[in-house]
C-alpha cells in the first residue's frame, strides 16, 4: 500500500470562495485523494485556511470585527462549505494555529542559523493620510510587467508576477485610496533565495514528469531578469506570526510579524500536526509523512494550486525547507491549473463576479457542480463556466447517460422479475465483449486518475457510462424477455452489477450518486473493480435491491435563464 500526502493549496479567509477557486485547487485536489483512497492507499489529505496577513486584515477591517474574531467565524464559514462540496480532508487547519506559529519561528531560526537570512534596511510605502505602513495588498496600482491597472502590492493578478509595493506605477492607499504616498526606511528580514538557485534549479530539473505549465513558470523566475531576488518575509503588522528564532526573540523585529507567504505553506506541514493532535495521536503518527529521518521517504507528496501560486510553491517554499537543511519531504508532483472564466470574462473575489460555492449549493446538489467543474478543468489552458454548457452537460452527462442508465434498468428489473438480482441465463457473444471494452476502460480511467488528468479522466468515466447504455440499447432485454426470458435475466443481472461499478468507478466525481446507487444496491461493497469480469458477478442472483429515486435532476431552460439572470451581476 503506498502513502499519498497530498494537499490544496490554503484559501485565504477573506471571504466565500468562488467556483474557479474550487477547481483549481481543492476540488481536483478531493478527486485525487478519493481515488488514492479507492485503490487502497493510505492517504492524508490536508487543506487549511490561509489567515494571515493583508487579506485577513483588509477584509476584518471592511466586516468592522477584531481580526482574530473575523477569522475563527470565517474558519467555520469555510469549513461549513468545503463539507457540503463533500471535500475529504483529513484535516481542514487553520494557519494561525499555536502548531504553525511554533513551526514557522522554528524554521526562521534555522535559515538564521545557515546564515539564509539578512537583515535589510527596506524602504517600504508609507501613507500619510492612513498614518501607516502599506505592505502588500494596502497598495494598488499599475503593474510595472503588464500595466494592469488594478494589481495588487504583492503579485498582479493578471501576468502572476511577484511584485514588491514600491514596484507599482500610480500606486494608491487600498485603505483611503489615498495618493499621498511615500517611501520610507525601516529594517526587515530578507530570505537569501539566491544563494539556494542553483539548488532549486537542480531540484526541478530532477522533475521530469511536472507539467510544463509548471516548470516554465518556476523556470522563469529562476532565470528571467537578474534571476531569483532575495525576498522580504517580514512585514509591519499586528496580525501574523511574531518574528522570532525559534523561541528567541530577534532583536529589533519587535512589533513585526512573518509575511504571509512564509507561513501560509509552512501550515502544509503544521497542519499535519493539527490533524494528529485533533485525533489524539502523537508526533510520531504526524511526523511519519513529513520527515524523511521519520518515515516519510517513502511518501509521495502531491501539491494541487492555481498557476498564480506555482511560483511559491517551485521556488519560496522549497528555498525555506532546502535553507533550514532538515530532513522535511519535499513535493514530488505539483499540479497546477489555469483560470476558469465566467460567462465572457473573469471571476472576480473583489468585485463578486461569478458564482460562489455557497450560492452554488443553495441552487443545486455538490454532484452537479463537482461534474461539470472537473469535467470541465482549466488544465491545458484557461476555461471558461457557461450556463447553456453547465446544463446541457448535466443533462446530458448526468442525467440521461448515467442516471437513466439506473433508472432503466432498476424499473424494468423491478416490474419483471421483481426487486431481486434475476436468476438464471449465461452471458453471451455481446456481453464478454462489453466487459472485454470495459476492462480496457477502467485501466485506461485508472491511468488518467493517476496521471492527474482531470478532464481525461472524467471523459474515460463517461465513455464507460455510455458504453453500458448502449449495450443496454442494443441487447434491449425489454424484447428478449418476449423470447427468451433466461437471457433476459442474464443482461438484466450484468446492468445491476453495472451500476455497481460504475458507483465505484464514480466515487472521487460524484460522491453522493456513489452512495445513492450503493444505497439502491444494498451493497457496502466499494472495492475497487481490479478485475471488471469478476467485479460484475459481485450482486449474486437473488440480492436484494430497491429502485432509487431519480438520481439527477434536468435543468430546465426557464431555470437556467433564471440562474444566468441572477448572476450577471455583481454579489454586494
Ligand atoms: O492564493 C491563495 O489563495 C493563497 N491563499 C494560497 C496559499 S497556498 C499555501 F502555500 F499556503
Ligand atoms: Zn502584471
Amino acid at each position: 500500500m503506498a502513502r499519498i500526502l497530498i494537499t490544496s493549496a490554503l484559501p485565504y479567509i477573506n471571504g466565500i470562495k468562488h467556483l474557479g477557486n474550487l477547481v483549481g485547487s481543492q476540488l481536483p485536489a478531493d478527486l485525487f485523494a478519493r481515488f488514492q483512497r479507492g485503490i487502497g492507499n493510505e492517504v492524508l489529505f490536508l487543506c487549511a485556511t490561509d489567515e494571515h496577513g493583508t487579506p485577513a486584515e483588509l477584509a476584518a477591517s471592511k466586516a468592522d470585527k477584531p481580526v482574530a474574531e473575523y477569522c475563527a467565524e470565517m474558519h467555520e464559514v469555510q469549513a461549513k462549505i468545503a463539507k457540503g462540496f463533500g471535500l475529504s480532508f483529513d484535516h481542514f487547519g487553520r494557519s494561525s494555529s499555536p502548531a504553525n506559529h511554533t513551526l514557522t519561528q522554528h524554521f526562521a531560526g534555522k535559515l538564521a542559523e545557515a546564515g539564509l537570512i539578512s537583515e535589510v534596511a527596506d524602504r517600504q510605502v508609507y501613507s500619510n493620510a492612513d498614518g501607516r505602513f502599506l505592505p502588500d495588498r494596502y497598495v494598488e496600482g499599475t503593474c510595472p510587467n503588464c500595466f494592469y491597472e488594478r494589481a495588487r502590492g504583492d503579485q498582479c493578478e493578471e501576468c502572476t508576477k511577484q511584485l514588491d509595493p514600491t514596484d507599482l506605477i500610480t500606486p494608491r492607499s487600498a485603505i483611503s485610496g489615498s495618493t499621498d504616498l511615500e517611501v520610507r526606511e525601516t529594517k526587515h528580514l530578507f530570505l537569501r533565495q539566491s544563494e539556494l538557485r542553483d539548488q532549486l534549479d537542480a531540484w526541478i530539473d530532477s522533475k521530469a514528469d511536472w507539467p510544463v505549465l509548471t516548470t516554465s513558470i518556476a523556470k522563469k523566475w529562476l532565470h528571467d531578469g537578474d534571476g531569483l531576488q532575495d525576498r522580504g518575509i517580514t512585514r509591519d503588522l499586528d496580525w501574523g506570526v511574531s518574528v522570532q528564532k525559534g523561541d528567541e526573540a530577534w532583536d529589533g523585529m519587535e512589533g513585526k510579524v512573518f509575511y504571509v507567504w512564509f507561513d501560509a505553506p509552512i501550515e502544509y506541514i503544521a497542519c499535519a500536526k493539527e490533524w494528529a493532535e485533533a485525533n489524539g495521536k502523537d508526533d510520531a503518527e504526524w511526523e511519519r509523512w513529513w520527515r524523511t529521518d521519520k518515515g516519510a521517504d517513502d511518501v509521495r507528496y502531491v501539491q494541487f494550486m492555481g498557476k498564480d501560486n506555482v511560483p511559491f510553491h517551485t521556488l519560496s517554499f522549497p528555498a525555506t525547507i532546502l535553507g533550514s537543511g532538515e530532513p522535511w519531504k519535499m513535493v514530488d508532483h505539483l499540479k497546477s491549473f489555469n483560470y476558469l472564466n465566467y460567462d465572457g470574462g473573469q471571476f472576480s473575489t473583489s468585485q463578486g463576479r461569478g458564482v460562489f460555492m455557497d450560492q452554488a449549493l443553495e441552487l443545486l446538489p455538490s454532484d452537479y457542480w463537482r461534474w461539470w467543474l472537473l469535467s470541465h478543468a482549466p488544465e491545458s489552458s484557461d476555461s471558461e463556466f457557461t450556463w447553456e454548457n453547465f446544463q446541457q452537460s448535466v443533462n446530458k452527462d448526468l442525467a440521461d447517460v448515467l442516471g437513466n442508465f439506473v433508472s432503466r434498468i432498476t424499473k424494468f428489473c423491478r416490474s419483471k422479475f421483481g426487486e431481486e438480482v434475476p436468476a438464471g441465463g449465461a452471458f453471451g457473444e455481446q456481453e464478454t465483449a462489453l466487459i472485454a471494452d470495459l476492462t480496457k476502460r477502467v485501466h485506461a480511467y485508472e491511468g488518467h486518475m493517476e496521471a492527474m488528468d482531470v478532464r481525461k479522466s472524467a471523459q474515460e468515466l463517461r465513455a464507460i457510462w455510455v458504453a453500458g447504455n448502449e449495450y443496454l440499447q442494443s441487447a434491449a432485454p425489454w424484447s428478449t424477455f418476449k423470447t427468451n426470458p433466461e437471457q433476459a435475466a442474464a443482461q438484466v443481472r450484468l446492468g445491476l452489477n453495472l451500476i455497481r461499478l460504475y458507483a465505484v468507478l464514480s466515487a472521487p466525481f460524484i460522491p453522493d450518486a456513489t452512495d445513492k446507487m450503493m444505497a439502491a444496491l444494498k451493497s457496502e461493497d466499494r472495492d475497487w473493480p481490479s478485475d471488471v469480469a469478476a467485479f460484475l458477478n459481485g450482486l449474486p442472483e437473488g440480492h436484494a435491491f430497491a429502485v432509487p429515486d431519480v438520481l439527477f435532476a434536468k435543468i430546465a431552460d426557464e431555470e437556467r435563464e433564471e440562474w444566468q439572470a441572477k448572476f450577471s451581476g455583481t454579489r454586494d
